[in-house]
């Protein structure tokens, strides 16, 4: 009987990761042998590497609960047959399946903290994190400020603002209870309760008569054409993160629209939109937007005051 093509490719990749098991044994055999399946795969990585061997050395670590800074001395450790058959089943699924690695290892760094990820949440990603390592200078002025983090997903920008701003007081908010579960763990995982409270709301719905003197949001906002092309990592993120109408801004025009009525007297809206940003400007030609500069990458971060949104919406 004659075989088909995809039936035979599957058979040898199954050989291929049998063969992984049997005659690989250390961390770094398996680090080159995730490597060159990953480049093989031509796999897309966006989810906190961006390339196939900072992944490898990431999902064998992970995997073995090893740390970051795991020293290149004992790479040559030998595994056992169960941890070999748990990395194998790890990059499989990474291949197969074409999971980003956060939703497989359930964990993610953001700002230097380690959250717990899975497919409830987006994989943290954002460039608001070199904000929060620099204490959001010099636009946070307050003491003890208020922060809000609207659309919190996990949480990370929230409680990684929260463990990096010594006074502040954090609310985490979203509309999903999947979301918001995740965020209950990081928060607990963290130790930052209560400094950090959580907080179910579609925006701003359920903070009416909150004020804040720093809003920080990472919503959704990816525009309709960048949404039907992303490749298919992507689509293990819940839908809810990623869209936002046919520009991406529906829900940016609504925070622009209400942010206002949330900020002290000095207090500022810092927001992410991403491939979004010439929409942005477009759609609201006379707001004069700052657009926030990242030395380690990333852009469509804007920042205004309390007082221009007043001037653009009241
Ligand atoms: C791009 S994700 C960002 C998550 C997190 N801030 C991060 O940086 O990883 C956007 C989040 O917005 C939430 N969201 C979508 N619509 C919302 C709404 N109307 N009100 C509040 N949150 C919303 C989604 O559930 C999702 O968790």
């Amino acid at each position: 009987m004659t075989k088909t093509m995809s039936s035979a490719v599957t058979e040898s990749q199954a050989d291929i990761y049998q063969q992984a098991r049997d005659q690989l044994s250390s961390i770094e055999d398996f680090i080159r042998f995730s490597a060159s399946q990953f480049h093989q795969a031509d796999l897309y990585f966006g989810h906190g590497t961006d390339n196939a061997w900072d992944e490898a050395v990431a999902i064998v670590l992970q995997m073995l609960d090893l740390p970051n800074d795991y020293p290149a001395t004992m790479l040559g450790a030998t595994l056992l047959d169960d941890e070999k058959a748990h990395l194998v089943s790890a990059i499989k699924e990474r291949v197969e399946h074409r999971k980003p690695l956060a939703y497989i290892t359930n964990k993610a760094y953001y700002c230097g903290l380690e959250f717990y990820i899975d497919e409830r949440v987006l994989v943290p990603r954002s460039p608001i994190a070199e904000l929060i390592q620099n204490d959001f200078y010099p636009w946070l002025e307050a003491d003890n400020p208020r922060i809000l983090d609207l659309c919190c997903g996990s949480g990370c920008i929230g409680m990684a603002t929260a463990a990096y701003i010594e006074d502040a007081e954090v609310v985490v908010s979203d509309i999903s209870e999947e979301a918001l579960t995740v965020a209950e763990i990081n928060n607990e995982r963290l130790g930052l309760y209560p400094k950090v409270q959580i907080v179910q709301s579609d925006l701003f719905e359920n903070l009416q008569g909150e004020q804040f003197d720093l809003i920080v949001s990472n919503p959704p906002y990816v525009d309709a054409e960048d949404l039907a092309e992303m490749p298919h990592e992507y689509q293990h993120e819940p839908e809810i993160g990623l869209g936002s109408g046919v520009d991406g801004l529906d829900l940016t025009r609504k925070i622009l629209q209400q942010a206002a009525n949330h900020l002290t007297e000095q207090g500022c809206l810092i927001v992410e939109v991403g491939n979004s940003w010439p929409a942005l400007e477009e759609a609201f030609p006379l707001i004069e937007f700052t657009w926030l500069e990242f030395e380690h990458g990333g852009d469509g971060v804007f920042l205004l005051t309390k007082q221009q949104l007043i001037e653009a919406f009241n």
